[in-house]
């Protein structure tokens, strides 16, 4: 039977119908048409579905949509400000770190949620946390050296806010 529930999604508290065991996918995807967050392996094994709980990355695909009621969400298309691109996304651009760009989001989530962790991750951190990520494009090195761009990026915007 359906079900009437409250998600918190990148900020804002949405209202949504749901079907018993729908995973927190197909509701960002189907509800929302959050469609950042992509559908591949659809068993927890390639990371393009993944999306921050709590600021923890987790695969959305198999997450039941109960699991996600009370926490905060945050999908890709959270993370611009004001149109201006998140360090991250940057980074990835700069780099050239996507080919056909498919695991992009999934990457770009999982390097925020270890960065929101560890503000100056060891390239052999970097590597354990995005582990769980696939890329079929092969552009893992490019995609290592966009997060340690972004972390010496973040690094310096907090220290300007600390300063300021
Ligand atoms: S689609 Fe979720 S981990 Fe692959
Ligand atoms: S850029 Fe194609 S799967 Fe990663």
């Amino acid at each position: 039977m359906a079900d009437h529930i409250q998600l918190t999604v990148n900020g804002m508290q949405r209202d949504v119908t749901i079907e018993p065991g729908q995973p927190l996918l197909t509701v960002l995807r189907d509800s929302f048409a959050l469609t950042g967050a992509k559908i591949a392996c659809g068993e927890g094994q390639c990371g393009a579905c993944t999306v921050l709980l709590d600021a923890q990355p987790v695969r959305a695909c198999s997450i039941p949509i109960h699991a996600a009621i009370g926490k905060a969400i945050q999908t890709i298309e959270g993370l611009d400000e004001a149109g201006q691109l998140h360090p991250l996304q940057q980074a990835f651009l700069d780099h050239a770190a996507l080919q056909c760009g498919y695991c992009t989001p999934g990457m770009i989530m999982s390097a925020l949620g270890l960065l929101l962790q560890n503000a100056r991750p060891a390239r052999d951190e970097i590597i354990a946390a995005m582990q769980g990520n696939i890329c079929r494009c092969g552009t893992y090195p490019r995609i290592i050296r966009a997060i340690e761009q972004a972390a010496g990026e973040l690094r310096v915007q907090k220290e300007g806010a600390h300063h300021a």
